[in-house]
């Protein structure tokens, strides 16, 4: 008999997890054939939300999810996890940055990472999501002294995401024909949308977009930009496709990427492309068997290397801000 995998998941009652829960309880993190327990945590205000999402988890009926844990109490949240999503957080609002979010946010990952040192399996795979996403990994991997400090990664897969949907629109083509898209950097507006190593149809990107003025001045800040255009629109952060990229990323790692074809992970900085080590640094990577490595010796323009080097500096700058809590 396979063993159910735990998945411990933090804000569970919100808006990312409304469309999170479902798709992992239905098998899609961990692949068909893999037994899912959902540990879900919560703040004590919103348990009694969080046992309406536990309801409507029961009434799918999804034939992989063998039991779901609603608690408070972060010990039993992340007991034995084999997976760690952190969804909790505050969202911003329609004129802040996501930096802004950092005293407040960063407290809680601070708060957690001992409880999940504590208790979650030492090989955990840990995936944060609550914005500044990159930030609140750094806190999170020096408060896991115990853990496997290459499995604290931060999501910039929605990034990637928006950055394939926009290639496609404006090259007439489907995203499923692009390959190869690489988000560099910080989830936030430095972050570094580059199409310089990507193909379309299996021809290199430059060439199908063939508009060097578009990709430096409308896309890079579009994609860059995306998460505060769906706030003006709806009123409040992007939910689906948070979820969705979050799925993605899980997916990817645990399940591997197709060959040829490279995702975006915000991971702890090896110190590859001269980027310092341990920063919490999106990068192209490969996953097969569980694991991950950064995809190495790609040519980088100076123009790249400058904004590359921005969004180091701006997650140096995050890491100062946050220094009481490390
Ligand atoms: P939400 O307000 O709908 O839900 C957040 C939930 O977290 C709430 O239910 C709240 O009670 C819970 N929570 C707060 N503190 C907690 C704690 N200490 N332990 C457990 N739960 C806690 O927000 P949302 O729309 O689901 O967004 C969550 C976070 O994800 C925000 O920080 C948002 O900015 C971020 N986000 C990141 C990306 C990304 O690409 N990295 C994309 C979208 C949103
Ligand atoms: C996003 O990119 O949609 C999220 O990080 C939410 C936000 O604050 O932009």
């Amino acid at each position: 008999m396979t063993q159910p995998a735990r998945v411990a998941v933090t804000g569970a009652a919100g808006q990312i997890c409304y469309n999170l829960l479902y798709r992992i309880a239905a098998g899609e993190m961990y692949g068909p054939g893999q037994p899912v327990i959902l540990q879900l945590l919560e703040v004590t205000p919103a348990l009694g939300v969080l046992e309406a999402v536990k309801m409507e988890l029961d009434d799918c009926a999804f034939p992989l999810l063998e039991g779901v844990v609603c608690t408070d109490d972060p010990s039993v949240a992340f007991k034995n996890a084999d997976a760690a999503l952190f969804v909790g957080a505050k969202p911003r609002g329609p004129g802040m940055e996501r930096s802004d979010l950092l005293l407040d946010n960063g407290k809680i990952f601070a708060g957690l990472g001992k409880a999940l040192n504590d208790n979650a399996s030492k090989d955990c795979k840990v995936l944060v999501v609550g914005n500044p996403a990159n930030t609140n990994a750094y806190i999170l991997s020096r408060n896991t002294p115990d853990l496997n400090p290459r499995n604290i990664t931060a999501l910039t897969r929605l990034d990637h995401n928006r950055a394939l949907s926009q290639v496609a629109a404006k090259t007439g083509s489907k995203v499923a024909d692009i390959q190869r898209m690489i988000i560099w950097g910080n989830h936030s507006t430095t972050q570094v949308p580059d199409i310089s190593h990507a193909t379309v149809g299996g021809q290199p990107a430059p060439g199908a977009v063939a508009d060097t003025a578009w990709t430096q001045q409308e896309f890079i800040p579009s994609v860059a930009k995306r998460g505060a255009a769906v706030i003006a629109a709806r009123g409040s952060s992007s939910a689906a496709s948070a979820g969705s990229g979050a799925l993605d990323h899980m997916a990817s790692w645990i399940q591997g990427t197709p060959d040829g074809d490279w995702v975006s992970m915000a991971v702890p900085s090896d110190g590859s492309y001269g980027i310092e080590k341990g920063l919490i640094y999106s990068f192209p990577c490969v996953c097969k068997g569980g694991d991950y490595e950064i995809v190495q010796g790609l040519e980088i323009s100076d123009f790249i290397r400058g904004k590359m080097s921005d969004s180091e500096n701006e997650l140096k700058e995050e890491r100062e801000a946050i220094s009481a809590l490390l």
